[in-house]
This record gives C-alpha cells, sequence and structure tokens, in this order.
C-alpha cells in the first residue's frame, strides 16, 4: 500500500485545561483533496498547526509523508507548504519582491528565486499587479500571494487553514480556481473550512471535526446524504429498549 500522506491516530493537544484535539484520527490518502470541517473551536486550526510541526502534541502519532512530525520534523517542513487563515504577507513589499524574498528563505539562488516567483504570479493571475506594494492588493489579491508564497518551493502537501474565510464571492471563486489548479499540477491538499460548500467544491474526501475528535468522514455525495437530510439516526444499548424508544419518537 502507497504511504499516506497524513496519518493521524489518537491526537490529544491539550491547552491548560482546555482540549483542543480529543483523540483526533485522520488519514489523508496520497492525490487527495481532503477538506476539515467544522465549527469555530472544533480544533481545526490546531491540527493544522500539529501536521506544520509548529505544536507539541500530548498524545497520539503523527506521521506526514512518511515522517514522524515528532522524531523527524525537519524531514515534514521540507514536505508541506503554509498558507494561514491570517495572510503573512509583508505589506511593505510588492508581489514579486515578497515571493522572492520566501523563495531566498528557501535557499533558492537568486535567478532560481526570480523564476519561481515570476511561475507562481502567472499561475495566480497576478503578474500584472507584481510590481505593485502588497499595501495596495485587495483581501483577494493577498490572500493569492499569501498562497503562492506557500508554492515557491513546490510542496507534496500543501496546508490551507480557512483559504477563503473573509473573501467577497468572487475573490472565493478565483481562490479555489487557483487551488484547482494546484491540484491538477499534483500536490496534495489538506484545507480547513466552515462551509460545506466550500468543502464539497473542493474536496474528494471531507471529515467532521466537533471538539477535537473526527465524527464522520468519507465522499462529499456520501456525507450529505448522511447528515443533509432531517434524518435522526438512534442507537440503542438494549435491543429490549427499541419499541419504547420507537414509542418515544412516534410522539
Ligand atoms: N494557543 C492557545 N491557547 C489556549 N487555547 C487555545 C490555543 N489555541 C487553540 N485553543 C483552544 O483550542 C480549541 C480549538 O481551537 P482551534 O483554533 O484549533 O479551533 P478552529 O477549529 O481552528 O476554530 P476557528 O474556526 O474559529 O478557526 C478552542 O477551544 C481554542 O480556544
Ligand atoms: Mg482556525
Amino acid at each position: 500500500m502507497a504511504e499516506l500522506t497524513i496519518e493521524a491516530r489518537g491526537l490529544v493537544k491539550r491547552f491548560g485545561r482546555r482540549t483542543a484535539l480529543d483523540g483526533l484520527d485522520l488519514a489523508v490518502e496520497p492525490g487527495q483533496v481532503m477538506a476539515v470541517l467544522g465549527p469555530n473551536g472544533a480544533g481545526k486550526t490546531t491540527f493544522v498547526r500539529a501536521v506544520a510541526t509548529l505544536l507539541r502534541l500530548d498524545g497520539g502519532t503523527l506521521r506526514v509523508a512518511g515522517f514522524d512530525v515528532r522524531r523527524e520534523p525537519e524531514e515534514v517542513r521540507r514536505a508541506i507548504g503554509l498558507a494561514g487563515q491570517y495572510a503573512s504577507v509583508e505589506p511593505a513589499m510588492t508581489g514579486r519582491e515578497n515571493l522572492e524574498m520566501v523563495a531566498r528563505l528557501y535557499g533558492q539562488p537568486a535567478r532560481t528565486a526570480r523564476a519561481s516567483a515570476a511561475g507562481v504570479l502567472e499561475r495566480f493571475g497576478l503578474a500584472g499587479d507584481a510590481d505593485r506594494l502588497a499595501r495596495t492588493y485587495s483581501g483577494g489579491m493577498r490572500r493569492k500571494l499569501d498562497l503562492g508564497a506557500s508554492l515557491v518551493s513546490t510542496p507534496r502537501l500543501l496546508l490551507l487553514d480557512e483559504p477563503t474565510t473573509g473573501l467577497d464571492p468572487r475573490s472565493r471563486i478565483e481562490l479555489w480556481d487557483a487551488i484547482d489548479g494546484l491540484v491538477e499540477h499534483g500536490t496534495d491538499v489538506l484545507l480547513t473550512t466552515q462551509y460545506l460548500d466550500e468543502a464539497e467544491r473542493l474536496a474528494g474526501h471531507i471529515v467532521i471535526i466537533d471538539r477535537g475528535r473526527a465524527v464522520a468522514s468519507g465522499p462529499p455525495a456520501e456525507l450529505k446524504r448522511r447528515v443533509g437530510g432531517n434524518v435522526l439516526e438512534v442507537h440503542v444499548r438494549d435491543r429490549a429498549d427499541l419499541a419504547a424508544v420507537t414509542a418515544a419518537l412516534a410522539r
């Protein structure tokens, strides 16, 4: 079997008395776009930060691109790109300068950095605005620049934490198209979102998390069938209670 892109087993993360991840299990297969869907405070950002090796877990095991985040964080970091819920664009630099700087930080020589920046600007439709200061960009353009910055190094896995939150509908659609383009180039994507429509639009597989645990997962159509209608699933501990439960529900 091919190695999983992400394999999370029983992840636990506590912040003081608050438990952000409470035994989270999740697997992403290669070639998959996975959406982690959940309400505010469900643990989405905490999970993304764990995958990005940005926090210390209190329990469980987490492997990314075959590497253990605890024992092999350097290897994990080389395999991933991260674009945040809060864009990390430097406003006092132009779009092109932002991207070239990131490429240089990844260790690319100046000439390679210039070429990667130009490639990303082209891919995201920012070439015409490349030499304007990022502070003059719209919210959608900044997000694209932020997304582009995570791609100058062609990561195997791209992490997108709520990539379209706060964008207007048009910018949202443009960003979706940009993400489609990456997927066509063969980048695996893990994204978080609070919106079912976004998860459906972008992902082949969805995991719904709530209070730090995975509560349902599957392809969008299957999940909608299971949770979309007004279906109430009731499990009884003892078969003998079935009649009483049925009667109670019929009331
Ligand atoms: N650095 C921190 N210190 C204390 N508590 C934290 C910290 N980071 C997250 N938490 C708590 O952990 C829980 C999960 O937070 P997290 O940011 O992962 O949720 P989220 O699903 O990303 O929510 P949102 O949709 O609002 O971005 C929340 O209860 C949050 O308050
Ligand atoms: Mg979050």
